[in-house]
């Protein structure tokens, strides 16, 4: 992990984890759609470089990963951060064009992203790709059924993933969060989410402390990631099932 590409850290974990892998000095690249926030990042962290993408669209993946090729021709991970989180009603129709985003921005991002960079990645002595699901992946979030589903999406496919390239020269993590304070659904300053701090604290020490891990897990989220293997499922969907009522 030595020239990072973070598609989705123009803010909250994604910005919080190139500053700390930049601390840590290594060659990091945000990106995101807000550009007054890619400028401003490059502005006040001299070294970090910047790129405008929007993970919807398949012409500005590739139009990055081009550029990103000539600029930063060692790039060797890329971490799949991008993602949105919108509470929906499913007695209401309107919700179909909330479930149909998120897909796009969670699931097909992702896997847009892993297609595009990946023959990249496998010209590179060693290279990791790092994809983010989330601690509902495994015990839902009821107020935000697309976004469970999609991180239990992902989870399934950085398992596949995983497996293809067994042998190779890639490296497959799955970061798995908690509720964590950032603005992804106004949960800055909820008691039941991490401090972002925190939560940086312990991953950064998780990923220095087992280079082989496939799964970054926080203890915070043991709690939803555990829940079968410790038959407290039940549990866990029933406090979660009270969260973010209307
Ligand atoms: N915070 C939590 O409680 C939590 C828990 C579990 C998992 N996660 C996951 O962690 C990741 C980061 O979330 P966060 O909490 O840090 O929220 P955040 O601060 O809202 O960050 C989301 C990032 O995704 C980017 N993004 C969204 N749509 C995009 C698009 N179409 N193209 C490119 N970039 C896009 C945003 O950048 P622009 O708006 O500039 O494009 C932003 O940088 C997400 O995948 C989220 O699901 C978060």
């Amino acid at each position: 992990m030595n020239v990072v590409f973070i598609p989705g850290a123009t803010s909250g974990i994604g910005l919080g984890l190139a500053l700390r892998l930049h601390a840590e000095g290594k060659t990091v690249v945000v990106g995101g759609r807000r550009t007054e926030l890619l400028e401003r990042i490059a502005a006040e962290h001299p070294g970090i470089g910047t790129v405008t993408i929007d993970i919807t669209d398949p012409a500005s993946i590739t139009a990055a990963r081009d550029d990103l090729a000539t600029r930063f021709p060692g790039l060797d991970t890329l971490i799949t951060m991008a993602g949105i989180m919108e509470p929906e009603d499913l007695r209401d129709p309107a919700s179909l064009e909330v479930a149909e985003r998120t897909v796009e921005v969670n699931l097909l991002g992702p896997i847009r992203l892993i297609t595009a960079f990946l023959p990249g990645l496998l010209t590179q002595p060693a290279a990791t790709v790092m994809t983010v699901s989330s601690g509902l992946a495994y015990v839902p979030l009821p107020a935000t059924p697309t976004y469970n589903a999609t991180k239990a999406a992902v989870h399934s496919y950085t398992e596949s993933l995983r497996v293809q390239l067994t042998g190779s020269n890639v490296r497959v993590i799955e970061l798995v969060p908690p509720a964590t304070r950032t603005t992804l659904m106004g949960q800055q300053n909820s008691e039941v989410a991490m401090p972002l701090d925190d939560f940086l604290d312990e991953v950064m020490s998780l990923l220095r402390a087992d280079p082989k891990a496939e799964q970054i897990l926080v203890e915070r989220v043991k709690w939803q990631r555990n829940a079968v293997a410790e038959g407290r499922y039940s549990d866990v969907l029933t406090v979660l099932s009270g969260r973010y009522r209307s």
